[in-house]
């Protein structure tokens, strides 16, 4: 097999999520490799900044400032790239939160929240993208950054909905590879499911209990390791679709 990114060089891609952690590294690296690179998050002026950095590369960073919770701003989003950059050829379904609550006395504000971003603005997200490949005819690649939490449920404290967040992106990964071939679209679906992964998504506070201090510190992944992964998926060609791809930290317990 030839991997090769060459055929996504000067095409466009929207990468949710992009103003830390994974979702930065995925964009930084697009940008690398030629891609014109759309990232959304609240935080746009995150991204303003990483693309200032990213200005003598092959490619181009833009921002857009979406909250992925209102449907209204992922219309938008979608609209203003299809207006001002180009057409979508990939997606990446990054976004994401981990509320930490509990099931047995939990907030049902941060479930909403959590499924909110995690899962429906997943779904309007592909449905926007394919749309929009559909309609320009484009053999785009929708990457699903999951979890091992939507594989195995993680025995650990405050998991509340994440973990069935994940679950269904698992699920949803599946249901929308069987609708794009009863469509006979040549659009490739990927889920990428990190184990822990070094990022902000583990907050100040969190990171000071012993048991998460110790598994950052000895079996955590970077941000990058992700990146590697969406590179590879993407490089493979035309015919090739890896369906699911799972990356762990060596010597993770779960
Ligand atoms: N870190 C891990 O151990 C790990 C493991 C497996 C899977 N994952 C998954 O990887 C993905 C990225 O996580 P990360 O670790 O990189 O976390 P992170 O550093 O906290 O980044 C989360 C990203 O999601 C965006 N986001 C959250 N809510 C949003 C909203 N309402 N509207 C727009 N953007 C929103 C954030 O942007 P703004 O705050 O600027 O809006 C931020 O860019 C998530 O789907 C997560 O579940 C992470």
């Amino acid at each position: 097999m030839v991997l090769s990114m060459e055929r996504w060089v000067g095409k466009v891609a929207i990468v949710t999520g992009a103003s830390s952690g994974i979702g930065a590294a995925i964009a930084q690296r697009l940008v690398e490799n030629g891609v014109i690179v759309v990232g959304l998050a609240r935080r746009s002026e995150a991204i303003e900044k990483l693309a200032r950095t990213l200005s003598d590369k092959k490619g181009k960073l833009y921002a857009v400032k979406a909250d992925l919770s209102k449907e209204e701003d992922i219309k938008n989003a979608f609209k203003w790239t299809s207006e001002n950059v180009g057409p979508v050829h990939i997606l990446v379904n990054n976004a994401g939160i981990r509320n930490r609550t509990s099931l047995i006395d939990g907030d049902s504000e941060k479930w909403r929240a959590t499924l909110n971003v995690n899962v429906i603005a997943l779904c309007i997200a592909t449905r926007e993208a394919i749309r929009i490949m559909r309609k320009n005819d484009i053999d785009g690649h929708i990457i699903h950054i999951n979890s091992v939490a939507g594989h195995k449920v993680p025995n650990i404290p405050n998991l509340d909905v994440y973990s069935a967040s994940k679950y269904a992106v698992t699920s949803l990964t599946e249901t929308l590879r069987q609708e794009i071939n009863a469509l006979k679209l040549k659009i490739k679906i990927t889920s990428i499911s990190p184990g822990v992964v070094d990022t902000p998504i583990f907050d100040e506070a969190y990171r000071q209990k012993e048991t998460i201090k110790e598994t950052l510190a000895n079996r955590s992944l970077r941000a990058e390791d992700i990146a590697d992964g969406t590179h590879y998926v993407l490089s493979t060609p035309p015919h090739v679709q890896v369906h699911e791809l799972m990356i762990k930290p060596i010597n993770e317990l779960d």
